[in-house]
């Protein structure tokens, strides 16, 4: 890291929301699973020390790592389920934590339909049967076409669980429809072969989604925000597949597009977007910094795209490592709030750094490797996950991150953490 000043920056501006909510500036910190939860999927003494780390680092917004509607659905070990107020003490603890500085801290809701590991879930549901394809049908049970009555029951829990956030003193939520989960799967027409009036046409398939959104809307009440993290398309750079930019078949740039509109339509306070699924996840290669300077901020080329077609607040995350890049997007107009992820377990407090002290040098992410090379193939996507975890561990412990950290350490970290349910892959594929 360079150590150059800087004066002002747009970063430090505070933004309001269509909810009349005001974040102090625009660092927008994106979720990440923190496989902290205790074997009962509650929260626990270390959500509250990292972050009340970040809130003190100085981001604007933070977004919790997902949590889950029915801690029997569950997308990786170590989540977090929220299904009624027994966990409401250290929910508190949590909240509170996570908003002091003046910061928001918004709990991520999530379902993982088809993408639960079978280490830790032999039964998963879907909008239809049939398995995962290719490499990772190996990792997920055969799921059950959702009925009905268990889509009505995903509904009230994501309600239930917004329920249950604001009470406990989170002061927004994000809704995950994004990364292949279910919500996502529900969008793709590849995923979601139905044929009653929540599969067939972009507006069925998006059904689900928007009555998500109105049962949170109206568990939280006009004033609250809420946040919906979308795929800009299910395949993450835009590669063309069949003359689409999207999965052959899955859900595309268009569709999101319109997906958006109708989501300002009802009133979300800001699209956070982003892209990818199990089988084109979002982080692509287990080396960081080759990946930034091939791809630079993720997404730019769809942002661009609808600059101008809405006015909810957009937080573009994926790929942003310096000031430059996030002045730039912001004074461009193609985003307003930075959504950041990575750099934020290596330094968490980048957001003061760059505000307070204006500081413009750039986080390197690094090649996590074992330096056995058939463990880097066979666990190259565990491994990322893994030591960006064990980096959040870290600091939940009153430890300063340690980018020196080898990746033979984060794969001993996850069996240690989860067993063998941590060898199940985990938003990203193997090395590349
Ligand atoms: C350890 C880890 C856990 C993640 N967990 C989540 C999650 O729970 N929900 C989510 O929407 N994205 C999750 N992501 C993806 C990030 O939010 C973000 O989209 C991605 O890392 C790209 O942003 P970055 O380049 O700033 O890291 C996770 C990423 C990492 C590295």
């Amino acid at each position: 890291m360079a150590n150059d000043k800087k004066a002002v920056t747009p970063v430090a501006e505070p933004l309001t929301l269509p909810c009349g909510v005001t974040v102090k500036n625009r660092f927008y910190k994106s979720a990440m699973n923190e496989a902290l939860a205790s074997h009962d999927c509650a929260p626990t003494e270390a959500h509250v020390r990292l972050y009340r780390a970040w809130a003190q680092g100085g981001a604007g917004v933070l977004i919790t790592g997902n949590v889950m509607v029915d801690h029997t659905q569950l997308g990786e070990p170590g989540n977090i389920a929220v299904e009624d107020e027994r966990d409401l003490p250290m929910l508190r603890r949590w909240a509170a934590a996570g908003a002091e500085n003046g910061t928001h801290c918004w709990i991520q809701i999530n379902h993982p339909g088809r993408q639960s590991p079978i280490t830790i879930n032999q039964h998963p549901v879907a909008p239809s049967a049939g398995k995962v394809d290719g490499e990772y049908g190996k990792f997920f049970a055969e799921p059950t076409e959702l009925t009905h009555e268990q889509i009505h029951d995903i509904i009230r829990r994501f309600a239930n669980t917004a329920r249950i956030a604001k009470k406990a003193g989170f002061t927004g939520v994000e809704i995950h429809a994004a990364h292949g989960y279910l919500i996502n799967q529900f969008l793709s027409p590849l995923d979601n072969r139905r044929t009653d009036e929540y599969g067939g046409s972009l507006e069925n398939r998006a059904r689900f989604l928007f009555d998500v959104f109105d049962a949170v809307r109206a568990a939280v009440g006009p004033d609250f925000p809420i946040a919906v993290k979308l795929n800009s398309s299910d395949v993450p750079i835009a590669i063309k597949v069949n003359e689409q930019n999207g999965a052959p078949g899955g859900f595309n740039e268009e569709e999101s597009i319109w997906v958006m509109k109708q989501l300002e339509a009802r009133g979300v306070d800001l699209i956070d977007i982003s892209g990818g699924t199990y089988s084109k996840p979002v982080i692509q290669t287990n080396d960081g910094a080759a990946e930034d300077r091939r791809r630079g901020v993720y997404f730019t080329d769809f942002a661009r795209r609808i600059k101008g077609e809405l006015s909810v607040p957009i937080a573009l995350t994926g790929g942003f490592r310096n000031a430059d890049d996030m002045e730039h997007a912001l004074n461009e107009g193609i985003t307003q709030m930075i959504g950041i992820a990575r750099p934020l377990a290596l330094v968490p407090d980048l957001p003061n750094r760059i505000i307070r002290d204006g500081w413009c040098g750039s986080v390197d992410l690094p090649r996590v490797s074992t330096g056995v090379k058939p463990l880097d193939k066979a666990f190259g996507g565990i491994l990322v996950i893994s030591w960006f975890e064990l980096q959040m561990h870290r600091i939940a412990r009153g430890k300063s991150p340690n980018p020196r950290i080898g990746g033979m350490r984060a794969l001993l970290f996850a069996l240690k953490q989860h067993g063998p349910a941590a060898l199940a892959p985990r938003r990203r594929k193997g090395h590349q």
